[in-house]
């Protein structure tokens, strides 16, 4: 029998105007009414898939780029993802929603009170992808860390949420009718709170976890203020890939989205690292489930994919352009006025750009001196068959055999599939593959009850 594994949706562009830059936009879904969203969340539990994890940038980037990021629809508009959520925890019974949340734009008191409302509104289905991207301090009034000081802010600003979660005890609620008590003050931890980001006294005006005593029955409030993780809790999901990222993951998360290249020996080597860290700090590989991104281009026979691979070799100005706007935005950074057939000098790139960003850019090169623009644009923009370990290009049976291959030989959790939360986008991607993936026992054919934790801990 297949490893059975998790899969998920990470909402790429966020709360944005979906399927822009694509034929399929002229559906005129209105991007900004919930509809469009509600509908391909319920295509995604009917599949059998775990969680939606929404995507979100709060800032517009550097006021000289502006243009850039909202020219294609890359960078914004995007709403706010958080009120998202109960639109589509309302058209759904099991899925688990977790939108992107930076510590930077929520008090610890402001956000364990909307996050505990969340959690009990959805019946123990929500989650926050806590990520530390310190770009959009100046809407705040805030200085912007350093890329650990970042990092040491969220652990700080976790611990404090989760403290004023379990400010209440589990028996401080007592909601007897009979007696007309409803709870007992002296079961509440005033949570006083004195850490180098944040200054705050509870406890917390909000319903613990569980709520009286029903859903998934596994919360504890120990009315002690731990700030250490429990069972009712929303659900930690985190994106970070640097060491200090995989720490935090370790340390903290429920779910991991990994950006990784999809082959056994660096799932493998990935997966080592979360959870060596995950042990560091006492917890176990069942604590947490490594969740890769992944975007197959699934096709509907061998030769359209050997012939979508051939032409990927061959792009068109038009189509490098294209990919040279999605680096531009993502790099703050103009490469689509820029000759194609010179190498790029590196000073375009100021000191805001993410290394990572222009490493990502070089691919394969070692210096920019060593390619033209067209070659690097070109490199980025080749395709490969997913049946040669070439690429993600395939048939629907190719596409299961790559995610069985990794759940047997990399011991894989599973994957967050990527891209609009677009019913066209999600057919595309899943109406052949869904059905493969359940005969062979890799994908979920049912829910239990419990909520998010209770799925992503059912196997
Ligand atoms: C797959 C993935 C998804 C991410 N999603 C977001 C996001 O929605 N919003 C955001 O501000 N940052 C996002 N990030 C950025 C990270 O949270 C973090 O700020 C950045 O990766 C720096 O951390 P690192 O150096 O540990 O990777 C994402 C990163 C990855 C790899």
């Amino acid at each position: 029998m297949a490893r059975q594994q998790h899969f998920g949706w990470f909402l790429s562009r966020g709360f944005g105007p979906h399927g822009w830059g694509h034929p399929y936009y002229e559906w005129n879904y209105p991007w900004h009414r919930p509809d469009l969203y509600q509908q391909s969340v319920r295509d995604l539990e009917q599949a059998g898939f775990d969680l939606v994890i929404i995507e979100d940038a709060l800032s517009l980037g550097n006021a000289d780029t502006l243009d850039l990021r909202i020219r294609s629809a890359y960078g914004g508009p995007k709403h706010d993802p958080l009120l998202l959520a109960p639109y589509l925890f309302d058209v759904t019974e099991h899925i688990g929603i977790a939108p992107t949340v930076n510590p930077l734009a929520y008090s610890p008191y402001q956000a364990a009170r909307q996050f505990a409302t969340l959690q009990h509104l959805s019946d123990y289905r929500f989650g926050i992808n806590v990520v530390t991207d310190v770009g959009s301090s100046r809407h705040f009034g805030a200085e912007p860390l350093a890329h650990d000081a970042a990092y040491d802010r969220a652990e700080e600003w976790l611990t404090a949420v989760r403290a004023l979660w379990h400010s209440w005890g589990t028996d401080a609620l007592i909601a007897d009718p009979s007696t007309g008590h409803f709870a007992d003050g002296s079961r509440l931890d005033p949570v006083r709170h004195r850490g180098e980001y944040y200054s705050f006294d509870g406890p917390l005006n909000a319903l613990p976890f569980p709520s009286l005593g029903e859903a998934s029955g596994t919360g504890t409030g120990t009315g002690t203020g731990t700030g250490s993780a429990l069972p009712g809790d929303p659900v930690v999901v985190s994106p970070g890939g640097s060491g200090r990222g995989l720490n935090f993951a370790g340390e903290q998360s429920e779910v991991q989205l990994a950006l990784a290249s999809l082959d056994v020996a660096s799932i493998r080597s990935y997966r080592a690292k979360v959870l060596d860290a995950a042990r560091a700090h006492g917890r176990s590989a069942a604590d947490i489930d490594i969740l890769f991104v992944f975007k197959p281009i699934i096709v509907s026979s061998p030769e359209e994919a050997q012939r979508i691979v051939d032409a990927s070799a061959h792009p068109s100005d038009e189509a490098l352009l294209q990919v040279a706007a999605g680096q531009s935005s993502d790099l703050e950074t103009d490469l689509t006025g820029l000759d194609l057939d010179r190498p790029v000098d590196p000073a375009i790139f100021g000191d805001h750009v993410s290394r990572g960003s222009i490493k990502g850019l070089l691919g394969a090169f070692d210096d920019f001196a060593d390619a033209t623009l067209r070659q690097l644009l070109t490199a980025k923009a080749r395709l490969g068959r997913i049946s040669e370990r070439a690429g993600y290009v395939g048939t629907a049976d190719e596409v299961a055999d790559f995610i069985e291959e990794l759940g047997a030989e990399a011991d894989n959790d599973g994957f967050i599939f990527s891209g609009d939360l677009h019913p066209v986008t999600i057919h595309r991607m899943l109406d052949e593959l869904v059905p493969i993936l359940r005969r062979r026992g890799i994908l979920r054919t049912s829910f239990g009850a419990g909520g998010l934790r209770a799925n992503l801990r059912d196997f």
